[in-house]
């Protein structure tokens, strides 16, 4: 596809009138000062573009030109790369930038990168002045498909990931597909661990076709060069990459409007909290690794399994479906072996949790593939907790063969 090529758009609407749209396309980059010129305030003169060093050597240049290209002032600001960097340390720094570069509040933060990166722009950006619009261009798969929609902002602290944060929405989200090229082959393994966790939670036609596709990648990829870290998604596959992507971005888009902040009092099959499928022993593997074995999509693979295993142990989920749930993380690449963790470890550290209600883990389950019920963790025995983590981390689900 060349730059000329058409974008997908996907709308998200929200309460009050209030609503984005996601752009998405191979080369979308080119049009992401078309995007924010529409989205933002007409008085909108200039942007701060937060990045880090990788990203920005790979499209900053494109980014910037596009901006400029509409008409805007750009500085930006590199922040370091990786999860030790998403701190409210950064957050200060990219703030102190923000404030250097003069940023008004009918201007606006550009994110370029990562969940990373996004998180703590956005973060800055609904700080800043008490909150300026921001623009989001991501970069990997996991934040194509879920963390650039819906307006969770945040960082970390020493007690633990995600702990503070803000819901500030972006005014227009920008996902350039072929970004995606440069990928390294693990990131893109976490990412369609979350594709298949988004499809398994919540919508079996996503889900099917989120299989389909990366059945189709990987008979494609047995052909390819063993070893090559980086993805060489075939030209004629740009065009269902793309809607594969936005198919993902809208059933996220559903979800948020239907549930924007995660109200405390909902948990049925349509609220925000089914996002969290496969989380409880994802979140619980990170600790038990200290966050250096996998990475955090890698981690919800088999946090989904795990999940799916204790649906099927207590008479919710069918065994056929528990075994599609499988061969589709498998299908999402190869995951870090985690045969020699401790049960009993993974099962102490998922009761810190922070996603823990009045002091019990609140599990997502599967009913069916595509429909998930919240179950109180009071109501799943310990054994059965036990027993499928046991399960889903004996047998990785490797890719077939
Ligand atoms: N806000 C939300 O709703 C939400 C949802 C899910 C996850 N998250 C957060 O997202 C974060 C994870 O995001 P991530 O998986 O994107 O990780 P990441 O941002 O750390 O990016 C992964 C790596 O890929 C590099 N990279 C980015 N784009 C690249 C490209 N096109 N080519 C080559 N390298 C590239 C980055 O520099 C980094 O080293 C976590 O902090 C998580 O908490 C947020
Ligand atoms: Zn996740």
């Amino acid at each position: 596809m060349t730059e000329e090529a058409k974008t997908l758009s996907v709308p998200v609407r929200l309460g009050g009138g209030r609503g984005y749209r996601v752009e998405i396309g191979a080369g979308a980059l080119a049009r992401l000062g078309e995007a924010a010129r529409k989205s933002l305030p007409k008085e909108a003169r200039k942007v701060a573009l937060v990045s880090n060093e990788r990203v920005l050597k790979l499209y900053g240049e494109r980014a910037v030109s596009s901006l400029k290209g509409a008409g805007l002032e750009v500085s930006h600001y590199s922040m370091g790369e990786g999860e030790r960097f998403k701190t409210l340390r950064t957050a200060e720094r990219v703030l102190e930038f923000l404030s250097e570069s003069g940023l008004e509040r009918s201007d606006a933060v550009v994110a370029l990168g990562g969940g990373v990166v996004g998180d703590v722009a956005g973060f800055a950006a609904a700080l800043h002045l008490r909150g300026v619009a921001f623009v989001q261009a991501p970069t990997t798969l996991l934040a194509q498909i879920d963390s650039s929609v819906g307006g969770k902002t945040g960082v970390n602290t020493r007690a633990g990931k995600n702990l503070v944060g803000a819901f500030h929405q972006p005014a227009a989200v920008v996902v350039d597909t072929a970004t995606l090229k440069t990928l390294p082959r693990r990131e893109l393994t976490a990412g369609w661990c979350e594709a298949v966790k988004q499809g398994a939670a919540g919508d079996l036609r996503l889900f099917e076709r989120t299989k389909r596709f990366l059945k189709e990648e990987s008979r494609r990829g047995s052909n390819r060069a063993a070893g090559a870290n980086v993805v060489e998604l075939d030209g004629g596959r740009d065009g269902e990459l793309a809607r594969i992507i936005a198919a993902q971005c809208a059933f996220k888009a559903r979800i948020v409007a239907g549930d924007e902040r995660e109200s405390l009092k909902r948990d049925d099959a349509r609220s925000r909290k089914i996002l969290n499928f496969g989380h409880t022993v994802g979140h619980a593997l990170e600790a038990v690794t200290s966050y250096r074995r996998f990475r955090h999509g890698e981690a919800v693979g088999y946090g989904c399994v795990a999940a799916g295993e204790i649906s099927k142990r207590l008479g919710l989920l069918d065994g056929s479906e528990l075994e599609s749930l499988r061969e589709a993380v498998a299908l999402a690449g190869r995951l870090p072996s985690a045969a020699d963790l401790d049960a009993e470890l993974v099962g102490r550290a998922l009761r810190k949790d922070k996603k823990a209600v009045g002091g019990s883990v609140r599990w997502v389950l599967l009913e069916s593939l595509g429909r998930a019920r919240v179950v109180d963790g009071r109501e799943v025995p310990e054994r059965v907790v036990l027993a499928a983590i046991r399960a889903a981390l004996a047998a990785p689900p490797n890719p077939p063969k």
